[in-house]
């Protein structure tokens, strides 16, 4: 069975539909270890209420290449297969991810390369987009930049607020993510370029 080691900051809702893929069979994996960012994430405690491993690793005031070893050591203790980042807010340093090459996944809040970075769901309601969505991609050394696994599209509808829009973009999330993660175990992919192909 592949182990998932799965990096959050905060709500864990993309980890919590993840966990539920699984204990429904529609997801072959397991939940290695949760690791969250903030001791006061609230993904932790559905991790743990579910009775997943569930850590916190405080970042605040770590230098970016002692904090990204201190995750490092814990994915490996976990012997993790697939890094899914679900809300995980900080960036991973160049030679944490060359430690897992193509095995380290993100879920974005858009369609990829439109509105990367913070408040995806702000930035497509102010560009006055009409179709936004999100996006499963490998994670390279560059922002919201790897290779494309998924994406799903969604319509923007007339009085959409940020929380009305970014609700109807999560459940496409959580249901690409899992797909997403499915793909990747499999080895059924190529990647060619930037292009990642399905076999
Ligand atoms: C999601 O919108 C995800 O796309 C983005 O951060 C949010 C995390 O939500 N990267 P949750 O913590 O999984 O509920």
């Amino acid at each position: 069975m592949k182990r998932l080691g799965i990096l959050i900051s905060g709500r864990g809702s993309n980890l919590e539909a993840i966990a539920d893929h699984i204990a429904r069979g529609t997801l072959d994996a397991e939940i290695a270890i949760v690791i969250a960012s903030r001791a006061e994430a609230r993904g932790l405690e559905a991790a743990r209420d579910r009775g997943l491993p569930a850590i916190s690793i405080p970042s605040k005031g770590l230098d970016r290449e002692v904090y990204d070893r201190l995750l490092l050591d814990e994915l490996r203790k976990h012997a993790v297969d697939l890094v899914c980042l679900a809300g995980f807010m900080r960036l991973l340093s160049a030679s944490f991810i060359r430690q897992f090459p193509n095995r380290i996944l993100n879920i974005h809040p858009s369609l990829l390369p439109a509105f990367s970075g913070l408040d995806a769901q702000h930035q497509a309601l102010e560009h006055g987009v009409k179709i936004t969505g999100c996006t499963v991609h490998f994670v390279d050394e560059e922002l919201d930049a790897g290779p494309i696994v998924i994406q799903a599209a969604v319509p923007v509808e007339a009085g959409d607020t940020v929380e009305s829009l970014s609700a109807r973009i999560l459940k496409e999330e959580h249901r690409i993510y899992s797909e997403a993660i499915r793909i990747v175990l499999s080895g059924r992919y190529r990647i060619e370029a930037r292009r990642v192909i399905l076999i």
